[in-house]
């Protein structure tokens, strides 16, 4: 299954858009978990204000689907000021990013996600921009031509990405504030999920939002999603009240179990199984022998896992833990258990 069609897919899909806007917390205080991240911002967000200043550049890093546009939307409203969204394939040429640049106010905040793809050119003119609010442009070629230097409005630049590790570390240097967004516990996605339903006229008690928060892999655009299914199947099938029965037998008609996986992760963990034994197994043989994309695997079904403890990632390729052949009522073989344990004490040792 192509990876967007999945309904628990932490991609944007085109049913978030109505969704993501209506349901979208407008201020920090209606912004759910995260809890370190909102005090440090609410003291650096206080302090930039105490001193008229614009807010240092923001990096926020994460897996995808867990609202960095959206806290970026709030500390642009927080500081009372307009936000531009662009993203890093958007930005083509040095001159796009010039465009979007000279047209900011000061105080404004840039947000640019996924950073990390922005070609190198684009990355220097991000510079200067980000460093002097200065825009640098060439004018005439070759050994006649002199550069002059333009300044800019002093705005805030906010930056998100997948994959901190793919940044260039000039471009991440430049960022004075970095944070780290974590998947969200259950009970914190069963505040969403009431948030949503109560935004959404949808009466949802309490073990009905944290069954369908405990499916929701930690991420809150998942929640949001699960809960619009879990209405529809409440309201055609039930009384219109969402609760924990009418939770779970939504989600059983749509195959997603206990902890949130899908048929396409429970393929993936049996194929490891069955056919290579719980691994080891390295990426390119898992993605050819289940026609998946390496990257895919990768960034959108792997962190799930390895956050659950059901893979691990060891020197020689993925291996399956315990933990997953328990879930998956398959019986451990004795050489795969030796395997896990020292891959857990190699990660131990780092
Ligand atoms: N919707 C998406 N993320 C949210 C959050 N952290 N709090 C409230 N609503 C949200």
């Amino acid at each position: 299954m192509a990876n967007d069609d999945r309904l628990i897919t932490t991609g944007f899909r085109e049913e978030d858009t109505e969704v993501e806007q209506s349901l979208r917390p407008h201020t920090l205080a209606e912004y759910i978990g995260q809890e370190k991240l909102k005090k440090q911002l609410t003291v650096y967000m206080q302090a930039a204000l105490n001193r008229r200043e614009p807010l240092d550049h923001i990096l926020l890093y994460g897996p995808p689907g867990l609202g960095k546009t959206t806290l970026a939307g709030i500390i642009a409203a927080e500081m009372g000021h307009n936000i531009r969204i662009t993203s890093g394939p958007a930005i083509e040429r040095a001159g796009d990013l010039a465009s979007i640049l000279t047209n900011l106010n000061a105080g404004d905040v840039l947000f640019i996600d996924e950073i990390h793809r922005l070609s190198h050119a684009v990355e220097e003119v991000l510079y200067p921009a980000m460093e002097d609010f200065a825009l640098d442009i060439m004018i005439g070629k070759g050994p006649s031509a002199r550069s002059i230097r333009l300044d800019l409005p002093k705005f805030t630049l906010i930056g998100a990405t997948t994959r901190a590790g793919m940044l260039s570390s000039p471009l991440r240097d430049r960022f004075g504030i970095q944070f780290r967004m974590d998947m969200y516990t259950p009970e914190d996605l069963a505040k969403i999920v009431k948030r949503s339903a109560k935004i959404m006229k949808v009466d949802c008690d309490e073990d009905g939002a944290l069954e369908i928060a405990s499916r929701s892999r930690g991420t809150p655009r998942i929640a949001n999603r699960l809960i619009r299914r879990v209405r529809d199947f409440s309201e055609v099938e039930g009384l219109g009240r969402v609760n924990v029965e009418m939770a779970q037998a939504a989600l059983q008609t749509l195959e997603i179990d206990e902890l949130g996986l899908d048929e396409t992760d429970r393929t993936m963990l049996s194929t490891m199984m069955t056919k290579f034994g719980g691994g080891p197994v390295g990426l390119d043989t898992l993605a050819a022998s289940t026609n998946e994309d390496p990257a895919t695997i990768e960034d959108v079904y792997e962190p799930y896992l390895l956050q659950l403890g059901f893979l691990m990632r060891t020197p020689r390729g993925r291996v399956c833990t315990r933990a997953a052949y328990e879930h998956m009522g398959l019986p451990m073989p004795q050489q795969n258990g030796a395997e896990a344990k020292n891959a857990g004490q190699i990660k131990m040792e780092i």
